[in-house]
């Protein structure tokens, strides 16, 4: 019984262990199978983080190349601003240079000769007939000035175009001030004043006029509540335009004029009307001349001829000019915008004389005027520099004194 039972026992023990062994087989496998699972998992993602780093290193790589070409296309910008500043820096330099010479060779241009004989003949005879002539014209005033100094420099005003002008009308107890902006327009601003003109808020305000057609230059001047133009699209057509109603009362063409720009700094400007103590001007160049200055006195009123004179001024290198007491100064500069100075002047009394008189400065500063106008009696020069307004006071003196000096 007891040998039976542990037979039956031991069976059964076997039987349990059997099952027992069996099931831990396949568990095994299962943590085996997993295991292998998980750890091609893991391998996959190590290999994804792998790529990753890789892909992160190219393109770190890729970045730091790019700020590597930005770097240096920095650097080549920044040595072609530095050879274009060295290059402005060259031309200041040979600007000053330049001055610094004239300045220390005054007056060192008397040593202009004119080659052909035949040509001086003419020119002596021109000057002996215009002598004659110029005596039968009878001046206004006594008048007897002359320009000794430019003194100082107002910046007044920047407004408008790079090119403009602007002027008090010059007429005895007028205040008025016009401003024309640009080389071309039929609009003007009339101020009450030279300071409402400079005011920012225009009280009272700005009066618009519009004009029976347009102008072409700087050249304009008003006088007497008129307006004196080069009529655009004409080679010498000078209007006058009553600026009270905007109507044309009176135009005229200048003979021989508009063929040439008066000023070869100014290239829009090919008249230039001016005003001083003895009446109204008009100032060309004349290529027949040799592209000289020639000076033409109108009549205000009714804007005839009353006499021309050649004079000896060049309008190479010009960029400006202006009349006092019947003698004109022209202002002369560089393409670059240099120091102005007036190294040319032509008196129709002949009683001053360009080889006599010294070189004169503008005070110092870089400018380019694109108009200049005197003003007979305020002795100040209006003018347009770069789109600001400015205003040079002028010391003068007796032209018999001046001689002595
Ligand atoms: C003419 O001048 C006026 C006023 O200065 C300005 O508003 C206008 O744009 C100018 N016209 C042209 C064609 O320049
Ligand atoms: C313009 O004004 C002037 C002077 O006041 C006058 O003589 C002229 O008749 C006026 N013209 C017109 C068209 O109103």
């Amino acid at each position: 019984m007891s040998g039976r039972l542990l037979l039956v026992l031991l069976l059964c023990l076997c039987v349990t262990v059997d099952s027992v062994q069996s099931q831990g087989s396949s568990q095994d496998a299962f943590i085996i199978q997993y295991l292998d699972r998980r750890l091609s998992q893991m391998e996959e993602r190590l290999n994804q983080c792998e790529q990753k780093t890789v892909s992160a290193t190219q393109k770190t790589y890729d970045l730091s190349s790019e700020i590597r070409g930005y770097l240096s296309t920095l650097s080549v910008l920044r040595s072609e601003v530095r050879s274009q500043m060295d290059s402005v820096s060259v031309r200041v330099d040979r600007v000053e240079r330049e001055l610094e010479y004239l300045e220390n060779n005054i007056p060192a241009q008397t040593d202009i000769e004119i080659e052909e004989a035949l040509l001086e003949q003419q020119i002596k005879a021109a000057e002996v007939d215009q002598l004659q002539r110029k005596a039968t014209i009878q001046v206004e005033n006594d008048c007897r000035m002359v320009l000794s100094q430019i003194k100082s420099l107002k910046i007044v005003k920047k407004a408008g175009d790079t090119y403009g002008t602007w002027f008090k009308d010059p007429t005895k107890g007028s205040t008025k001030v016009y401003m024309l902006s640009g080389i071309r327009n039929n609009t003007l601003l009339e101020y009450a004043s030279v300071h409402s003109f400079t005011e920012r808020t225009t009280t009272p305000p700005v009066k618009v006029v519009e004009l029976p057609s347009y102008w072409q230059g700087t050249g304009q001047v008003v006088y007497n509540g008129f307006l004196y133009y080069h009529k655009a699209d004409t080679p010498n057509q000078i209007l006058k335009v009553d600026l009270l109603n905007g109507t044309l009362v009176d135009s005229t063409l200048l003979p021989g004029a508009g063929r040439l720009p008066v000023y070869s700094l100014n290239p829009n400007t090919y008249l230039n009307l001016a005003v001083d103590e003895l009446g109204l001007w008009v100032i060309h160049a004349d290529p027949e001349y040799g592209g000289n200055l020639v000076i033409t006195k109108l009549d205000k009123a009714s804007l005839a001829v009353e006499y021309t004179w050649d004079t000896q001024c060049r309008s190479q290198d010009a960029e400006g000019a202006f009349l006092i007491c019947g003698t004109l100064y022209v202002v002369y500069n560089t393409r670059y915008g240099g120091r102005s100075t007036v190294q040319c002047l032509y008196d129709i009394h002949d009683t001053i004389h360009s080889d006599e008189s010294p070189v004169m400065f503008f005070p110092k500063r870089y400018t380019s005027h694109s108009s200049i106008h005197y003003h007979p009696g305020d002795k100040q020069l209006y003018a347009w520099d770069d789109g600001y307004q400015t205003i040079y006071k002028v010391e003068t003196g007796r032209s018999d004194q001046v001689l002595e000096e």
